[in-house]
């Protein structure tokens, strides 16, 4: 995928379906089922209600705290970010939501209890259980995920993987980032509205499927995009939102899911022929995700087995790609709308400087975080910054509310990269990528992709915008996007390198 074609786009959808367990059924009886679950789900959630608030009453220990009122409400709010802002506007820093069927919610947004959620080591709040009743991550990535574990097989995971996100490594996939990015350029459409996020979805799979697997050989490659596309609809289905709402219910147990599986299953196909291939070719050039990993010796500490190997690829594809690409969809929106800033980085793209870019991508992801909250589950009780959790509690850092908080961002609807400049993003009050042993590993890579392709974008095109103030945005499920797919008009650039 370096030098080879692009990927393939997304084809038509299946006609049949399969469910568990494994049976093959047509798609309008499919459409129905589904319709079915929904329907099941919401009279769960009705009749559940007031079950739920008893006896969480009385198992929490959170009874001092302000609550977020009407459950089946506040369910639907989250997936209008607007309303969810505004409905918990007036909430204090820390406030209970109850959902029905689900095990309360803390969500704080105070700098002191992030401290506290983040550093704690002593294995009462877990990141993975907390992922697996109340985020779709299970189905995503997989049981073996990193973002799965917890403890010691966390941190032996994790040591692993460190050695392909250290600064050198870094350095070596920026030549393939802007090598893509500049591939992908001439296509775009100019003088007309466009959804950029759209452009950047493709933008950005391609970027991390070239930059983490690597894969050159062209019929390899297209394989792998049309998995990737495959699993990108998958994860935007109806039926993971029906699987996702049942796990909530049933406290984390997911239902398999043969669809994912047959895609996951693909991608370790590709992977494996790639680590056949590079075995029997050896390229000491190659600057890969996929490289860093195959270059350890059985002896050495970084060392993976094969299927370790591929479950690392899996989950970085996977986390790294709407992330990103969500990022630079607002990224856009923002730049179009102000200006001043978009002025600011067009100086730093003619100029090769890299400061007020960058200050701009800190200031889109505080103002637009693609992931508004991060979990942590307790699993048992534990004192959180002088609040008592019970066993069974989920405790969330609001990223979105902690960014807004005009006591630590003067303004904090004005969009203004100059704030970073002026100082350092504070490690428990800028937490877009959330904090702690389990924080992104992938930040590092994130602000430079964001960074570099912002870059080499304003040196041949530059975005225009409507007179709206801004785009709304809204959830699928946990990313926060542009309701308008980040609708801006490209037009040639006004600082050619
Ligand atoms: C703007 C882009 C991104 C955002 C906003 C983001 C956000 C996050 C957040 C909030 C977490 C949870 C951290 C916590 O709770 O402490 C996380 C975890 C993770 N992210 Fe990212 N991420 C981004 C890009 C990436 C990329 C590019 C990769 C890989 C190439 C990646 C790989 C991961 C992995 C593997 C974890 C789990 C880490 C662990 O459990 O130790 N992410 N990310």
């Amino acid at each position: 995928m370096t030098s080879g074609g692009r990927l393939p786009r997304p084809r038509g959808s299946p006609r049949r379906v399969l469910i568990w367990p494994s049976v093959p059924i047509p798609g309008q009886l499919y459409r129905h089922l589904l319709v079915y679950q929904k329907i099941l789900v919401y009279a769960l959630v009705l009749v559940s209600g007031s079950v739920t608030q008893s006896a969480s009453d009385v198992e929490t220990g959170l009874e001092s705290v302000a609550r977020a009122g009407g459950r089946l409400w506040g369910l639907e709010r989250w997936f209008v970010p607007q309303s969810f802002r505004r409905w918990t506007e007036g909430m204090p820093e820390r406030y209970v939501m109850d959902l029905p069927l689900a095990p309360p919610v803390l969500l704080t947004c105070s700098p002191e209890d992030c401290r506290a959620l983040f550093t704690e080591r002593e294995g009462a709040l877990l990141f993975g259980e907390g992922l697996r009743r109340f985020a779709p991550h299970e189905a995503m990535f997989g049981h073996d995920a990193i973002a799965a574990l917890d403890g010691e097989d966390h941190t032996r995971f994790r040591r692993r993987l460190t050695g392909a996100f250290h600064g050198e490594a870094l350095k070596g996939y920026e030549a393939a980032i802007a090598e893509v990015t500049e591939r992908h350029i001439p296509e775009w459409p100019r003088g007309t509205p466009v959804r950029f996020g759209d452009l950047m979805h493709e933008l950005a799979r391609d970027v991390i499927a070239t930059t983490v697997f690597g894969v050159t050989e062209p019929a390899r490659a297209r394989r792998l995009g049309a998995a990737l596309d495959r699993l990108d609809r998958a994860l935007n289905s109806a039926e993971l939102a029906g699987r996702f709402a049942a796990a909530i219910v049933m406290r984390g147990w997911w239902a398999p899911y043969p669809r994912i599986r047959s895609i996951h299953e693909e991608i370790a196909a590709v992977a494996r022929e790639e680590m056949a291939a590079r075995r029997r070719a050896p390229d000491s050039e190659r600057r890969d995700c996929l490289a860093h990993f195959l270059s350890a010796e059985p002896d050495d500490e970084g060392f993976m087995t094969d299927e370790e190997i591929i479950a690392a690829l899996r989950v970085l594809v996977v986390a790294g790609w709407a992330t990103t690409a969500t990022t630079l969809g607002w990224l856009a929106e923002r730049l179009a709308r102000h200006p001043d800033a978009l002025a600011g980085c067009e100086r730093d793209a003619r100029e090769g400087g890299s400061r007020y870019l960058m200050a701009t991508v800190q200031e889109t992801l505080r103002m637009r975080p693609p992931v508004p909250v991060t979990l942590r589950y307790v699993a048992r009780d534990h004192d959180l910054n002088g609040l008592c959790l019970r066993r069974g509690t989920l405790v969330a850092a609001d990223i979105e509310r902690m960014h807004y908080r005009p006591d630590i961002y003067p303004s904090p609807h004005a969009f203004r990269p100059e704030r970073f400049l002026e100082a350092r993003p504070g490690t428990y009050t800028w937490i877009p990528f959330g904090g702690g042993v389990h924080r992104c590993i992938g930040a590092g890579f994130a602000l430079t992709e964001a960074r570099l392709i912002l870059q080499t974008i304003l040196r041949q095109v530059s975005f225009a915008a409507d007179a709206s103030a801004g785009e709304p945005s809204h959830r699928k499920t946990l990313i926060t996007m542009p309701r308008r797919g980040a609708t801006v008009t490209l037009r040639g650039a006004s600082c050619p390198a």
